[in-house]
């Protein structure tokens, strides 16, 4: 079995001990299973074999370039979400064909990037959007592939953060105001309409909100149709869930997520575009931390102290996420009640509360699961911690896939402000 597995000497990925690669590279680092990745990116692409498609990694959840990389060498294309993510794609080898551009708030510079590049498509916000995408195609003499993002006003039933699907939410143009858009737009010089695109939440359990979600866009494909408008795709973009928990919800096996969306696409014969970031990525990584203190409580509870925070995973703090998290040689003995917090200046930099583990030693290593989206890709120098090391295990071998950030990384850029002007670093 590829992955994070409990061995003689304490949890392993893919063969290789976490402690033997904490021990060589420090603490706080990511640790990547190649082979899991590798294993999700097949998984969705024979899921939807049945039918035309195409699985647009979403970058977004982690662009690590050896991850990207993996994830291009087991076929998948990419989803980026702003210029930066679109110049990893073309470092990590992708070509602008394969390459569709979210966003929704896209600059100039990245509209005229895309437009240049000649990317898939750029899935356009607003009609606004859609005439400065033309307007730079035109000064650039070409044509550029755009889609429609379109708010179906649907909920996913997930955490409010990450729920994007509903009118109030700022992602896309109103359904009921799509059809006239895309009717104006497919007429405007610059502009090749391939397809509608939609994305409702993320982490995701249930099949319902896709299912609503994309039945609305294919009801507009067809509208368009009789308007004459000839689509290529239709783009459901991502959100199925991972299992945070094992005592919580369980997402959808991804056959029965592809088996939903291909019978809502077949009557338009459509290419159906998926864009999986967390389902991807999110199971293949761990953040490997080591206990920095250890704190009695008055109620016999205690305060499990790391040298990981909010600064490098964010997601309990930001939507009280639940990550598992053990200690890598783990134990039965002194089973305790503790809190499981980070050193970050924030009463909310806690990674789980009322956890039951076996009381640690300074010192000692402690693993949060699922951590390979949103993980790395969120953190930040807050308290002026360096960007975690990244460590990736293929075929059990290992290798360091970005450095931890030094203090002169950190800091190139900045400028006292007693130095005299002109005078960078
Ligand atoms: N496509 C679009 C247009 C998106 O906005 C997103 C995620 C995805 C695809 C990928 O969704 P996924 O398959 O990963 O659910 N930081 C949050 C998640 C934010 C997701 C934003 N959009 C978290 O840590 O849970």
């Amino acid at each position: 079995m590829s992955g994070f597995v409990r061995g003689g000497g304490g949890w392993e990925c893919d063969g290789v001990p976490l402690a033997a690669m904490a021990a060589e590279v420090g603490t706080p680092v990511y640790v990547y299973s190649a082979a899991v990745i590798r294993e999700r990116v097949r998984r969705f692409r024979a899921a939807f074999e049945p039918w035309p498609h195409a699985v647009h990694y979403a970058l977004k959840a982690n662009s690590n370039l050896a991850v990207v990389d993996v994830v291009r060498a087991a076929g998948g294309l990419v989803d980026a979400n702003s210029g930066g993510e679109i110049e990893v794609a073309l470092r990590a080898g992708f070509a602008p064909g394969d390459i569709v551009f979210t966003g929704v708030g896209k600059t100039p510079a990245e509209i005229d990037r895309a437009v240049e590049l000649g990317v898939k498509a750029i899935n356009a916000e607003s009609a606004g959007e859609l005439e400065r995408i033309a307007g730079a195609a035109r000064r650039r003499g070409t044509t550029a592939r755009v889609a429609l993002r379109v708010n179906p006003d649907i909920a996913a039933d997930s955490h409010p953060h990450i729920s994007t699907g509903l009118s109030r939410h700022k992602f896309g143009v109103a359904i009921g105001d799509a059809r006239a858009i895309v009717r104006d737009a497919s007429r405007r010089a610059g502009l090749r309409f391939t397809g509608l695109h939609i994305h409702v939440g993320s982490q995701m359990l249930g099949l319902g909100p896709l299912r609503r979600a994309a039945a609305s866009v294919v009801a507009l494909a067809r509208e368009l149709a009789d308007d004459g408008v000839k689509l290529e795709h239709l783009d459901l973009g991502g959100g199925l869930g991972i299992a945070y928990d094992e005592a919580g919800g369980e997402p959808p096996p991804v056959d029965a997520y592809a088996a939903a969306l291909v019978e809502a696409t077949r009557p338009t014969g459509l290419t159906l575009i998926v864009e999986p970031g967390r389902a991807i990525v999110g199971p293949a990584g761990v953040l490997l931390a080591s206990v920095v203190d250890v704190k009695p409580r008055a109620d016999g509870t205690w305060f499990v102290v790391l040298d990981a925070g909010m600064s490098e995973l964010m997601r309990p703090a930001l939507y009280g996420a639940y990550h598992r998290i053990a200690l890598v040689e783990e134990r039965e003995d002194d089973v305790v009640t503790c809190d499981v917090v980070g050193p970050i200046c924030e009463s909310s930099d806690v990674f789980g509360v009322e956890r039951r583990l076996p009381l640690p030693a300074v010192g000692e290593l402690v693993a949060v699961f699922d951590a390979g989206a949103y993980g790395s890709a969120m953190a930040s120098n807050y308290n002026r911690h360096p960007l975690p090391a990244e460590v990736m295990v293929d075929a059990s071998a290992w290798r360091v896939v970005r450095r931890r950030q030094t203090m002169d990384e950190q800091l190139a850029g900045e400028v006292a402000a007693s130095v005299p002007r002109g005078a960078m670093p």
